[in-house]
């Protein structure tokens, strides 16, 4: 997802060139995880309730129903976890099978191009697995229609032959629970959200909760952080968990290369303005956005399609990624016309708000 100015078109005359110079891997949130990346972020992944930090509300329910299923000899009821990226949906899901003792089998929405593919996932469940779809709004009708009898029955219906002469027969599965994850919980249909018994959505991370969540990884990679610099770290996090893990590991190469190894404060805060990662956890691409809605657009409305082509980043990764946090820091809007930069915005900015 790289993008190139055009330094041809207008829209770019106001915003500064400065950033020009940024590569796609250089973004914290949504930077290409390399596979080191990958690595890391499995290492640092919960494993069971009590690892997992925060989000206290989700993990009491987790805990009780969980419980309630086992005392009956019961599987747990489908679970459906939405939210933002990077909260730790995926983590919970993984979590969840490991607090039921439960085998984990894991797809994603994309993943499953036919309805054959699907039969043949649930038809090798063993009874009482959990089956973990990820991006499940990104399932295929004809597929959904498929997990409807699977989730409310443990059946699968199946058509032989064609024409006047087809059938259909009702296969038994294997009683399972499925868990769901979905950044975009209004993309979900009706009768598949409907057949989720559980239903959990993922909040933005208090300060206290994400400094816990730096301070574990910490431990892990084997880096002295100090409370208040995991606080410093976890401030600029955007209430994200992995963006979090993320900035840690930069200001752990920092500190290795320009200080003792060790991180304090003054190393960590040089480290996040060598990294521009503003006070707010804002990078480059959030302040691209925000110039261009109070610059170039001076505080007008602007559609999602041409803010994203203005700002070089496809629509759905601004929808997704970007405009969840911008909106809850209350530093744009969204109104019938499109977005619109806020007064705090402008504040953030250093900018004169316009007069209208
Ligand atoms: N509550 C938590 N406690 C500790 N670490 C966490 C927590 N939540 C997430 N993490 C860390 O953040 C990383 C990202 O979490 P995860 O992959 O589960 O997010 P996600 O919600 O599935 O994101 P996406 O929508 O992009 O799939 C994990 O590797 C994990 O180390
Ligand atoms: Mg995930």
């Amino acid at each position: 997802m790289m993008w190139e100015a055009d330094e041809s078109q207008d829209l770019w005359a106001d915003v500064p060139a400065a950033h020009a110079s940024h590569a796609a891997s250089d973004r914290f949130v949504t930077g290409n995880l390399t596979s080191d990346d990958l690595d890391v972020e499995r290492s640092l992944r919960p494993q069971r309730l009590d690892d997992y930090c925060g989000q206290d509300h989700i993990k009491q329910s987790l805990r009780i129903l969980i419980e309630a299923a086992q005392s009956r000899g019961e599987c747990l009821d489908h679970v459906i976890f939405s939210g933002p990226p990077g909260l730790g949906k995926t983590t919970l899901a993984a979590v969840v099978a490991n607090e039921l003792g439960a085998q984990i089998k894991t797809t994603s929405g994309p993943a499953i191009e036919r309805t054959g593919d699907l039969a043949a996932i649930l038809t090798n469940l063993q009874p009482g697995d959990v089956l973990f779809i990820d991006e499940i709004h990104r399932l295929n009708r004809s597929v959904e229609e498929i997990l409807y009898p699977a989730m409310e029955d443990f059946a699968l219906d199946i058509v032989i032959g064609k024409g006047p002469a087809a059938r259909s027969i009702r296969l038994d599965i294997p009683k399972f629970t499925l868990i769901g994850a979905t950044t975009r919980s209004g993309m979900l249909t009706g009768p598949l959200r409907d057949r989720f018994g559980i239903s959990f959505r993922l909040d933005y991370y208090g300060i206290e909760d994400l400094a816990q969540i730096v301070l574990r990884s910490a431990s892990i990679l084997g880096v002295e952080v100090d409370h208040e610099s995991a606080v410093e770290v976890a401030s600029r996090s955007r209430g994200t968990p992995r963006l979090a893990n993320r900035i840690l590991k930069r200001v752990r190469d920092y500190a290795q290369v320009r200080g003792t190894g060790s991180v304090d404060l003054a190393i960590a805060r040089e480290a996040l303005s060598f990294f521009e990662i503003d006070e707010l956890g804002l990078d480059w691409m959030d302040i691209r956005i925000l110039e261009t809605l109070a610059k170039t657009y001076r505080g007008r409305a602007v559609g999602l399609s041409t803010l994203a082509s203005a700002v070089g980043e496809d629509p759905a990764t601004l929808e997704d990624v970007y405009e969840p946090y911008l909106l809850q820091r209350g530093l744009i809007v969204r109104t019938p016309q499109g977005r619109q930069a806020t007064f705090a915005a402008f504040e953030h900015l250093g900018m004169e708000p316009p007069a209208h």
